[in-house]
Formats: C-alpha cells, sequence, structure tokens
C-alpha cells in the first residue's frame, strides 16, 4: 500500500511537471510571437513615417501676406496664371544673391485660371485683357536641408481646395522636374526686379 501511494505520488508530480512545462513552453511561445509581430511592425511603421514626411500636408500659415517674387504665364494644358511669392528667408536670399537657399526658405506658386476680362476690354475698346479668375492649386518648396536631405533639401507641397495631394505619382515628379535647375538650387523662378 505504501508503495503503491508513493508511485501515486510520484505519478501526480509527473503530471504536475508536464502541466508547468506546456505552461513554460507556451509563455515562451507567446513572447516570441510577440516580439517577431514588434519588429515585423517597426520597419513598416518607419516607412510609411518617412512616405508621410516627404511632401507638405499644411498649407505654411501667413503665405497670402508674402513678397513677389515674380509671375508666370503658362499656356498649353494649363492656360494659367501663377504669382511666385516667398517669405522673409527667401526674399533676403533672392536680393543678396544666396545661394543654396538656407533653412526656413519658403517659395509659393499661387496658380489661377487665365481668362479674357470682357469688363477691361471694354474700357480699352478692344480684345487685350487677361485676368486670373478661380484658382487652380497652390504650390509650395520649403528648404530644410534634413528633413527633405533626399529631395535636394526641398519639401514639395501641392494643394487643392486648401487640401494636399495625396497623389504619390504627380508628387515624384516634382523633385524630378525641378532637378534640371540644379545650378538653382531647385529653383526655377528669377527674381523679377
Ligand atoms: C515638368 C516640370 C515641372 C514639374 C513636374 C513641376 N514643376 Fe514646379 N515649376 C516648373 C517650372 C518650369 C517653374 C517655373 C515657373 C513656371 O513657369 O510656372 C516651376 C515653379 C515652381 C515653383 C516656384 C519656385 C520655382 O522653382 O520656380 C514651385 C513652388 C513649384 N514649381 C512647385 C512644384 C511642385 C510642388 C510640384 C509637384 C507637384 C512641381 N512644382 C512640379 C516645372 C515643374
Amino acid at each position: 500500500v505504501i508503495s503503491g501511494l508513493a508511485e501515486e505520488k510520484t505519478k501526480f508530480a509527473r503530471a504536475g511537471d508536464i502541466a508547468m512545462k506546456r505552461l513554460a513552453l507556451l509563455i515562451a511561445f507567446a513572447i516570441l510571437a510577440g516580439v517577431v509581430a514588434l519588429t515585423a511592425r517597426a520597419p513598416r511603421h518607419a516607412a510609411a513615417q518617412q512616405a508621410a514626411s516627404i511632401y507638405l500636408t499644411e498649407i505654411p500659415s501667413g503665405y497670402r501676406d508674402w513678397r513677389l517674387i515674380s509671375v508666370a504665364h503658362e499656356e498649353g494644358d494649363f492656360h494659367s496664371f501663377a504669382a511666385v511669392l516667398g517669405n522673409d528667408v527667401a526674399i533676403e536670399a533672392y536680393r543678396g544673391g544666396k545661394l543654396p537657399f538656407p533653412d526656413g526658405t519658403i517659395i509659393a506658386a499661387l496658380h489661377y485660371r487665365h481668362v479674357a476680362s470682357e469688363e477691361n476690354n471694354k474700357a480699352f475698346g478692344r480684345d487685350q485683357s487677361f485676368v486670373p479668375s478661380s484658382p487652380t492649386n497652390i504650390q509650395f518648396m520649403v528648404k530644410d536641408s534634413k528633413k527633405y536631405a533626399a529631395t535636394g533639401g526641398w519639401g514639395f507641397g501641392h494643394f487643392q481646395d486648401g487640401k494636399p495631394s495625396t497623389d504619390e505619382a504627380m508628387m515624384k515628379t516634382c523633385f524630378a522636374c525641378h532637378q534640371q535647375v540644379k545650378a538653382r538650387d531647385l529653383v526655377f523662378t528669377r527674381y523679377a526686379p
């Protein structure tokens, strides 16, 4: 009877042992799964953050009060007027002939549809007047040599009805085309005296 009891005890102990081992294994698996999930998410998270930081998501405040750099008229598909404005850092750099543009420079291109003005033409007595009508979009270039190191130090922004463009393909064309004027720090517009 005594030996039988001892056997029962060891059986019981063994069962407990197995249960403990299973629990330990389960915990080990749970930890491993957690670590795998975390490491798998980390790079994707970093990539998403990087993608979001390349382009402007907010319109720089006060841009409508900035000073005039120049104007541009585009035909072709655009048929538009552009007013190119700069913040104080941009204007100082332009006037001082400073290249590359320093961090903090912001250049805005305000685009409008280009239309004939009947009212003005009547005053002139002939068809010669064109004026801007509804705005089409506003584009920005913001200089931050660290934040936008991958795109020549410039962050590009395109806003329609106040909303940022989320068209990745279109946003990639900004840097690609502006790179043609690398000698002028990617800025096409020359200062109009
Ligand atoms: C195919 C070439 C091309 C592409 C693509 C392009 N731009 Fe431009 N951009 C120009 C040219 C040329 C000018 C000079 C002004 C003009 O003629 O309209 C200009 C002017 C500007 C200016 C005024 C400062 C400067 O460099 O003269 C800003 C700001 C700007 N573009 C932003 C953008 C943004 C943002 C995008 C992308 C959504 C973009 N551009 C895409 C050619 C391009």
